[in-house]
């Protein structure tokens, strides 16, 4: 898998990608990353990248020349070209695998209030947000995205297990895990986990995966499958499913407001 990364800030991916499972990625050759300053390919003596909006309005807006040219002088063929921008599509694990089965993609990093309309319309293919929050750049979550996508490639994470009972590609946040020592400045390791006993260890693991996800994330258990054991389980920690014929709130009440 190749990644392209367009950014005014190349030196910001120097180390973060370089330790544990990216990196040693990189060095398998299982991945590489390459890196292009999007000021390399501006025309004036500042190296100027970034303009005034028209119109008016607080904050500046990255200029679309330097960004096609830079992604002209580096891309090929038809791959993903992913702007990062609070105004994208939602990063899920869902997107993540879509991602990991492309040969290579590429990530423009929107800075600054944002990028000139132009190059969403005509060069980027993919706006995505990491989520419903606003950071300063596009930089971390380009290298959220490499992360998320490099784990998923075979052979890059040990075992294919790992990667498919995954927290949120299972459905289900995932269950708490334990290691050495059993006992810990008084907090002891759950019994069940010492037993050797397989069967109940399974159960007590998404039992606790159940109650977690119920606690955190419940929109998750809409979609989640889950068996009958499952929703009895729930229905004893008082989880209510959504009911598809009902309205759900109280609509009726609502409307005599
Ligand atoms: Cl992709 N960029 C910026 N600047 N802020 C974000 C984001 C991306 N995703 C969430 N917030």
């Amino acid at each position: 898998m190749r990644f392209h990364v367009l950014t005014l800030f190349p030196e910001a991916f120097a180390q973060p990608l370089q330790f544990s499972i990216v990196a040693r990625a990189v060095q398998r050759g299982q991945i590489n990353i390459d890196v292009a300053d999007i000021r390399d390919y501006t025309h004036d003596a500042h190296g100027t990248a970034d303009d005034y909006q028209f119109g008016g309005g607080h904050g500046m807006v990255m200029k679309p020349e330097p960004v096609f040219e830079a992604a002209e002088a580096t891309l090929s063929a038809q791959i993903p070209v992913i702007l990062t921008t609070p105004q994208g599509e939602l990063l899920t694990q869902k997107l993540v695998e879509e991602l990991a089965s492309s040969p290579a993609i590429a990530i423009i990093c929107g800075h600054y209030a944002g990028v000139d309309e132009r190059i969403a319309e005509g060069l980027a293919t993919r706006p995505v947000s990491i989520g419903d929050y606003v950071l300063t750049g596009g930089e971390l979550p380009a290298m959220i995205i490499i992360d998320a996508v490099t784990r998923l490639l075979p052979g890059v994470v040990g075992s294919p297990e790992s990667v498919a009972g995954d927290s949120i590609t299972t459905g289900l946040l995932q269950h708490p895990l334990y290691t050495r020592p059993a006992e810990f400045r008084g907090m002891t390791v759950p019994e069940v986990l010492l037993s050797g006993h397989h069967a109940e260890i399974d159960r007590w693991r998404r039992r606790k995966s159940l109650e977690r996800t119920l606690e955190h994330r419940p929109d998750l258990l809409s979609t989640a499958s889950l068996t009958n054991d499952d929703r009895r389980y729930l229905a004893g920690l008082g989880y209510a499913p959504p009911d598809a014929g009902q309205v759900e709130g109280r609509g009726a009440d609502h409307a005599q407001d």
